[in-house]
């Protein structure tokens, strides 16, 4: 079932989000319904957060070949474990700050750690856009935006425009 997504500025959206200790299946079901809502969007990558959930929960897909076939991940918990000195700027965007953009830098490669929806424990090391991406969707779970990164002025630009945009969108 697709959910909607919050929109930025959101007090949700700026909260910690407690660690899964059991995978129930209400989770599963949370986590179906996220990558459902990520796919349709269209994004690549979501945390439950966005849906006003507070749970240590994101899917990510980040395969953007035409006609490749596509690698949904869940992570619970999911931690970095390491990341690489050398870094990759990317334009970022994301689903709850919609059509606004900024260039953020990270490190290029992460090696993460996380429980998969069986509540096995995975560990990969992601490279690029799949570790900005991860990267991203972790700061999300500790109440941290990708505008946290910009400089303050441009941070304020985006924020007013998304309470314009809510104004809106609650006159409909
Ligand atoms: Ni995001």
């Amino acid at each position: 079932m697709k959910r909607n997504i919050l929109i930025h500025p959101d007090p949700r959206l700026k909260k910690i989000c407690a660690p899964v200790a059991d995978i129930t299946d209400a989770l599963r079901a949370l986590a179906d319904d996220m990558l459902e809502t990520m796919y349709d969007a269209p994004g690549i990558g979501l945390a439950a957060p966005q849906l006003g959930v507070t749970d240590r929960l994101i899917v990510l897909d980040c395969v953007k070949e035409e006609g490749a076939a596509p690698r949904s991940l869940v992570m619970f918990n999911p931690v970095v474990l390491s990341s690489s000195d050398e870094t990759n700027v990317y334009e970022e965007g994301c689903l709850s700050i919609p059509e606004q953009y900024g260039e953020v830098t990270r490190p290029k490669v992460v090696d993460v750690e996380w429980m998969d929806r069986d509540g096995n424990a995975q560990r990969e090391t992601f490279d690029e856009l799949w570790a900005t991406c991860v990267q991203h969707e972790i700061d999300h779970l500790q109440g941290k935006l990708f505008i946290d990164y910009l400089k303050p002025l441009r941070r304020q630009m985006i924020t007013r425009k998304m309470q314009k945009l809510k104004r809106e969108m609650a006159r409909g």
